[in-house]
């Protein structure tokens, strides 16, 4: 039996809006069957944790999101689903393709200091070490002036505020559900000679900023173009994103690990679509000949309040 939803309207909601950090660790990992119980745990200990490594460093503003992947939702809990939450649809394009790639359990790890994520992700596996297999860990940082490894300031356009609370948290639309989000992940990696080898003018007109200076340009076809989507009101609808570079130059290895937060996981999908199928103003985003998906995963934010105090595992209502 499926326990009564409870409408959750002033739920707190995970640090899902916390400042972008300097630095970050994503770690998505997969339950082995007959371990929910010990993912549950970690779930419902999260805050608690994160409070015991960060409250000696309150500069160093560490906070952890978790996110439930769809196969997990009905392991692990006896509680509807949220409306929006099912596996990653992966794109095939004419020249690129989304990949879907496995995982039950995100952990988005963020501080101004590296060792504070490091210290609660080493925490988070020690627990779930035997529990899980560990399907991505990407270790990011923030490169210069908050730029990615394209060389372009990536953030710029978040919404903050008010806005962003109403961008990325879920309301009444989905009362059992409000004060959660819905967040997918996708690991690219660049080609960073190729992209390097085009003159900043090209890159430019690629990406839909100048690069030095930040300024939004007017060009049909851009990435910030084919990620500027209105909803059938006609208004722009945004996300909230956290992208964060990460790589190892002596393996030639150089990423951008992209995080996007919506309140309806379709609005990510329709910036997906624009950037891997086209729309009217262009084939695809040709950020993606400089940059492959070799990961993608989508997850459930649950508020705050529901990982405090969880409901009960399936079968034991
Ligand atoms: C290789 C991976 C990616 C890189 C390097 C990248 C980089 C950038 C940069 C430099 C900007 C302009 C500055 C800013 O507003 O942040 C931008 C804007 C944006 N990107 Fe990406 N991005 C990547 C992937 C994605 C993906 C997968 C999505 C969505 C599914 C996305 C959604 C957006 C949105 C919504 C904007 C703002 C558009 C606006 O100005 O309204 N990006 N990105």
């Amino acid at each position: 039996m499926t326990t009564e939803p409870q409408p959750a309207r002033d739920a707190e909601p995970q640090p899902v809006l916390g400042p972008l950090t300097t630095a970050a660790i994503f770690l998505v990992v997969s339950v082995g069957p007959g371990y929910e119980e010990r993912a549950r745990d970690v779930l419902g200990d999260l805050a608690a944790l994160c409070r015991s490594f960060g409250f000696g460093a309150p500069d160093g503003a560490l906070s952890c999101v978790a996110g439930i992947g769809s196969d997990a939702w009905d392991r692990l809990f006896d509680y509807p689903r949220p409306a929006g939450l099912h596996p990653f649809r992966p794109l095939e394009g004419a020249r690129h393709t989304a990949v879907a790639t496995p995982g039950d359990l995100l952990f988005h790890i963020r501080a101004t200091r590296f060792d504070l994520c490091f210290g609660l992700a080493a925490e988070i596996m020690h627990r779930l070490r035997d529990a899980v297999t560990v399907e991505d860990e990407v270790q990011g940082f923030r490169y210069l002036d908050a730029r990615d490894l394209l060389g372009f300031v990536d953030g710029t356009a978040n919404p903050v505020g008010a806005a962003a609370r109403r961008d990325v948290l879920i309301g009444a639309e989905d009362p059992a559900h409000a004060g959660g989000s819905y967040v997918i992940v996708q690991k690219y990696l660049h080609d960073l000679d190729a992209w390097n080898a085009l003159p900043v003018e090209t890159q430019e007109r690629i990406i839909g900023r100048t690069k030095l200076t930040n300024i939004e340009l007017e060009e049909q076809g851009s990435h910030v173009d084919l990620n500027t989507v209105t909803g059938p009101d006609g208004k722009e609808q945004d996300i909230v994103r956290d992208n964060m570079p990460f790589g190892s130059p002596g393996q030639g290895e150089f990423g951008t690990y992209f995080i996007g937060y919506a309140r309806r996981p379709d609005v990510i999908e329709h910036m997906l679509r624009n950037m891997f199928l086209g729309n009217e103003d262009a084939r695809y985003d040709r950020i993606l000949d400089f940059s492959t998906a070799v990961t993608g995963t989508l997850f459930h934010v649950p508020s705050g309040d529901f990982l405090d105090d969880l409901p009960p595992a399936p079968g034991k209502a």
